[in-house]
């Protein structure tokens, strides 16, 4: 398959001839790439099972991963659920458009692999007018995960999406570097108290203005141990080429851990606060942002991940951020993207 990319003329306007021709590829049952204010997404017809076992097809994802729908607007999710839950309507005036998916009771209406037969359905209106621009075009609610190889780092940038999936996918609108760099929050609102299931774009100190309670899938604070984990036991996720080692504890720490795995022969590649940076004497080193800046590490963490080749490094070593914030999505990423933690206690 020849894979097209396009940079719309005017990415807001679903008449532009790019986008116009994206949605047209789209409902004739194609796949087709498109940025979104978190990261790329990898687009289908949702009420198309055909169109979207295409997405599993291209990213290569197990079928029991379920997939959110985007809409460009209110009747859509009205079309695709029982019953909006009250919480539901406040977040959605809150956080709408913008990175909060909400979990709610399918009717139905959604094709069948994009609820990986669950009785529930994630929704989320994208931020970005790129990706407005063609669910208008398209008139369809859009099904679509990150546009990445399944356990591959997301992608925030058009050349990301080709890197994974040229030649898999019908095409790919190329909006520019996303805003957020890390996916929605992905929030289940069929339970009393909302559980935030995956931290993302809105923090869950965001959701607590609106909301008087919110829970955190226990499934979250599982993984914060901070024992070392072994070698590829988590290797499924958001993964660099190079193993990635994440390291938590003072800036001395981690310089001892950088200078024991160079002393041992390894050619390591940082991923450091510019704080941190600035102590290294060391190459290569990607310098993501400052630690008073969070959003600024969350919007270059996953460039950071795929630029480390493995012909060029053997270990990635990352600094660990604090929680605070967009940093509990960012730890969150972290720790999945980690075959090793090492911890200073
Ligand atoms: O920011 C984002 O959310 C991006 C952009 C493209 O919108 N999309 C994205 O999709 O990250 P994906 O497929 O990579 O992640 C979707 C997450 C998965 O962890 C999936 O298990 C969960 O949402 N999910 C989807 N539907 C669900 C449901 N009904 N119940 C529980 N979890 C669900
Ligand atoms: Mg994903």
């Amino acid at each position: 398959m020849q894979t097209k990319m396009w940079i719309p003329e005017n990415p807001s306007d679903p008449k532009d001839a790019s986008i116009q021709e994206a949605a047209r590829l789209l409902n004739h049952q194609e796949v087709v790439a498109f940025p979104t204010e978190t990261v790329y997404g990898l687009g289908a017809d949702a009420t198309n099972e055909k169109a979207v076992s295409g997405i599993f097809e291209a990213k290569g994802r197990p079928s029991d991963n379920p997939l959110i729908v985007h809409v460009s607007n209110r009747e859509q999710v009205d079309l695709m659920v029982n019953h909006i839950p009250d919480v539901a309507y406040s977040l959605m005036e809150a956080f709408w458009p913008g990175p909060l998916t909400l979990i709610m009771e399918s009717n139905g209406a959604a094709a069948s692999n994009v609820t990986a037969g669950l009785s529930t359905i994630g929704i989320r209106m994208p931020n970005h007018p790129l990706a407005l621009a063609l669910l208008e075009a398209t008139g369809k609610p859009l099904a679509a995960p990150s546009a990445n190889r399944s356990g591959r780092p997301s992608p925030t940038k058009a050349g990301h999406v080709k890197q994974d999936l040229d030649g898999r996918v019908a095409g790919i609108l190329d909006g520019g570097t996303t805003g957020v760099g890390l996916e929605s929050t992905v929030l289940d609102c069929t339970s009393d108290v909302p559980v935030i299931l995956r931290p993302g774009g809105i923090t869950k100190e965001q959701l607590e203005e609106v909301l008087p309670h919110v829970a955190i899938d226990p499934a979250l604070a599982g993984s914060e141990s901070d024992k070392p984990k072994s070698p590829g036991m988590k290797y499924t996720h958001y993964a660099p080429e190079s193993p990635l080692w994440l390291v938590e504890g003072e800036d001395d720490f981690f310089i001892e851990q950088l200078e024991q795995l160079k002393r041992d022969g390894q050619r390591v590649g940082v991923i450091a606060s510019h704080e941190l940076a600035g102590k290294l004497d060391h190459a290569p080193v990607i310098r993501c942002g400052s630690r008073d800046q969070l959003s600024e590490v969350a919007v270059k963490l996953y460039d950071a991940l795929r630029e480390f080749k493995r012909s060029e490094v053997d270990i990635i070593l990352t600094e660990a951020f604090s929680e605070k914030g967009v940093g509990a999505a960012v730890m969150n990423r972290l720790r999945k993207a980690a075959v090793q933690v090492v911890s200073e206690d």
